[in-house]
């Protein structure tokens, strides 16, 4: 039986925490592979909103054993925050698990991921400063504190006093901050031994003999195709592989064992944070979209960016995601357009691009080619079937289908997790 990952095709935001929420009813294994508690899952079941940070929609599901894999980062007081947050309305937590491989953000790397980008001044990320990049950047510096360094108070010290080696000169000397004190924050990472300890696993071993027995596992990716840090608009991108391979090194899985990818895309397009967006829309036009789409970040409060369908970027994701599927949502929120724009290809001083333009430079300067499809005015947030969808809307997501690409299994017309037509089974 399937192992199948859902990543985001866009900016994030796409609505993979209902997507995998839709799907978590059927799989046994929901193992989030990348990123931390930059991400912001809603998911709203029988009409009560959660909000998930670090923590894989899956946990929302009963029967779904939830799992942290060794491609995340965590922040110890978010995970414990949000287990009690959970506990007390009544949802289970004790399934979960988390791999012993696993890094910890430490306190001084949120300090450092908000002082660098003060630093950078006009050339700032807009990074959600919860440390996630300067983790990622000690565990590729192999100074990271990983979860089991958290049981061991010798190697524990050891680790902390090299990681700061370098970054106390930084805070002092470059920060102007004050120097971190090492027993302080050894102590502080092992306060939280205890707690986590019984959680703790070799999440590679987990998967792989769920999957031996035959069970459904999926794999949640963090933030979104072009937010990777290879495959997205670098330097504006996470610190992760947010794309499926970041699936197979972040969880333990060899690529042999995936059946399905499935992609999320918004009907529309988002961001959050800085970067180009071809078809991104200002003032009024912008606002409407926003509105509409109640475009405000889960995990910052940020207003989001919005703008038209980007097929070009649609295209791409399918082809570094090896797209199997994919999933439409917030269909419902393009109701009421007399006509929708499609942006098709980019337009870069002149050259016409269909696919994404090798250099970064030629990104920041594409102007959007559209197409115009026809909208349509009746409500859709009660449709169950494609074939009552109105012609439109039919023609709509069979034109992203053409063109992206993949085909359209699911699309989201609403925010329950009910408010959707399956079209296909994902394997
Ligand atoms: P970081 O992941 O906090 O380092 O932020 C890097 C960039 O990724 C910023 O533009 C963030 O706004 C963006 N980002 C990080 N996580 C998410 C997410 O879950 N959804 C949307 N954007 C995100
Ligand atoms: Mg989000």
């Amino acid at each position: 039986m399937p192992a199948v990952i859902v990543v985001g095709t866009q900016w994030g935001d796409e609505g993979k925490g209902k997507a995998t929420d839709h799907l978590g009813v059927d799989v046994d294994l929901v193992v989030k592979f990348n990123g931390g508690n930059n991400a912001g899952h809603t998911v709203v079941i029988d009409g009560e909103k959660y909000a998930l940070h670090l923590l894989p929609a899956g946990i929302l599901s009963d029967g779904v054993t939830p799992i942290i894999g060794n491609g995340v980062v965590i922040d110890p007081e978010v995970l414990f925050q949000e287990i009690e947050e959970l506990e007390d309305r009544g949802r289970d937590t004790s399934r979960l698990k988390i791999s012993a491989n696993a890094h910890i953000i430490p306190s001084y790397n949120r300090l450092i991921d908000r002082t660098t980008e003060k630093f950078l001044g006009k050339r700032q990320i807009g990074t959600t400063g919860r440390g996630i990049g300067p983790t990622y950047a000690d565990k590729m510096n192999r100074i990271g504190i990983r979860v089991q360094d958290l049981f061991d108070e010798s190697i524990l010290r050891q680790k902390v006093e090299g990681a700061l080696v370098n970054k106390n000169h930084l805070l002092v000397k470059v920060f102007n901050k004050r120097k971190v004190d090492i027993d302080e924050v050894t102590a502080e990472l092992l306060s939280y031994a205890d707690r986590i300890q019984p959680m703790v696993v070799d999440s590679s071993q987990l998967v792989n003999d769920a999957l031996d027995e035959g069970k459904t596992v999926l794999f949640e990716a963090g933030q979104a195709t072009m937010l990777d840090i290879d495959h997205g608009t670098y330097p504006f991108v996470t610190s992760s592989n947010a794309t499926a391979g970041g699936a197979c090194t972040g969880a333990g899985v060899g690529p042999t064992r995936i059946d399905a990818v499935v992609g999320v895309t918004k009907a529309y397009t988002t961001r959050v944070g800085e970067g180009p967006f071809p078809t991104e829309l200002f003032d009024a036009e912008g606002e409407e979209l926003r509105e509409r789409g109640g475009e405000f970040g889960v995990t910052t409060g940020r207003p989001r960016r919005c703008g038209w369908f980007d097929a070009v970027v649609a295209r791409y994701a399918t082809r570094v995601n090896g797209l199997t599927d994919l999933v439409v949502t917030k269909l419902d929120v393009l109701t009421g357009y007399e006509q929708i724009p499609v942006c098709v290809a980019y337009d870069v001083e002149g050259e016409r691009f269909d696919d994404m333009p090798v250099s970064q430079s030629a990104f920041h300067h594409a102007e959007p080619i559209y197409e115009y499809l026809p909208g349509w005015s009746e409500d859709i947030s009660k449709v169950r079937t494609f074939e009552e969808l109105p012609v439109n809307a039919q023609r709509y997501i069979e034109f992203l289908e053409e063109i992206a690409r993949v085909r359209v299994s699911v699309i989201g017309v609403g925010a329950g997790r009910e408010a959707a037509i399956v079209r296909h089974q994902f394997v």
